[in-house]
């Protein structure tokens, strides 16, 4: 691996080797490889766990950390995102955390840098989010051990979901049996490119569910301002302890990606609960996940 676009491209077993290594790092019982090197985080988008995990994990490997701030560089001069991190390669740059708004502009730039720095998404537009997935992979393996066969439901705006996206394709890859749950006008767009279990009711797509896994409506993408309607999402698709206990297995994982509404798509209460721990814990697994993908891209050299 020399770069970490999005899950299609990388196999089970360097899906594997990530996770293991992150277990390696989350124990203390591996040292870093990448000692020196030195990585740009370019967030074009808010960010608060991807930011900050990557910051943290390359301070634990003893990496040099550049924030780089897009509205102080010379992008605001006009320079190209090809051209600013070919310079960032000839000031000694390694790789590169990406997180932007448009859907494969990650991809597009890769193909265009003449120059071997090493390319990793941090989340683009509504196409992948593959270090979101890895470190959610490796929280249901810390939980209940293997995913196949087990009943992951999504709910959720999965039509903007990056997360959803990259969840489902490294999912399948290991024999998950994978629900999606949403209102139609927030439902994946190409239905058949994936292979799940659509449900538009709430009760029926996480009954039995191990996995719960519930996605941020982001208002933010949606064209129009004040839809979907907070109150009638809230009454449909709310995920609340109550809904948990009464449908989904009774040792269900809650899971949410972050950052979450309160009181929109998960109750506040359930948040603050024992069942809303795992999404700190996902969080925090973030850190153990970044630092096994930078320590396996940037060992090698570039
Ligand atoms: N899950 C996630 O990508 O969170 P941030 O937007 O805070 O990085």
């Amino acid at each position: 691996m020399k770069h970490l676009i999005d899950i299609e491209n990388i196999s089970k077993e360097d899906i594997l080797n990530i996770v293991n290594l992150a277990k390696e790092f989350k124990n203390k019982t591996k040292k870093s490889d990448v000692i020196g090197k030195t990585i740009a985080l370019m967030f074009y988008e808010n960010s608060t766990r991807t930011r900050c995990s990557f910051e943290i994990a390359g301070q634990n490997l003893g990496m040099n950390i550049i924030n780089f701030d897009a509205n102080s560089s010379s992008l605001s001069k006009g320079e190209s995102l090809k051209d600013t991190i070919e310079n960032l390669y000839f000031l000694g740059v390694n790789a590169v955390v990406i997180r932007h708004n448009l859907s494969g502009i990650i991809n597009n730039v890769m193909r265009l840098v003449k120059y071997p720095i090493h390319f990793i998404n941090g989340g683009d537009g509504t196409h992948a989010h593959p270090s979101q997935a890895l470190l959610d992979f490796y929280t249901m393996l810390e939980k209940i051990g293997s995913v196949e066969g087990k009943k992951i439901t999504i709910v959720g705006d999965v039509t903007h979901s990056r997360v959803a996206k990259s969840n489902i394709r490294l999912l399948s890859k290991f024999g998950a049996d994978i629900h999606i749950c949403a209102p139609s006008y927030l439902q994946l767009e190409n239905t058949q490119a994936f292979d799940v279990t659509y449900h538009d009711n709430v009760k029926e797509a996480i009954k039995d569910s191990n996995v719960v896994m519930v996605l941020r409506v982001q208002n933010e993408r949606h064209e129009k301002e004040g839809y979907p309607d907070s109150s009638e999402y809230k009454r449909l698709y709310e995920i609340d302890t109550k809904s948990l206990k009464q449908y989904a297995s009774k040792d269900v994982i809650l899971m949410h990606p972050g950052p979450a509404n309160r009181n929109i798509e998960v109750s506040s209460e359930l948040l603050d609960n024992q069942l809303g721990k795992t999404i700190l814990e996902q969080a925090q697994n973030g850190v153990f996940v970044r630092m096994a993908i930078l320590n396996t891209l940037l060992k090698g050299g570039n």
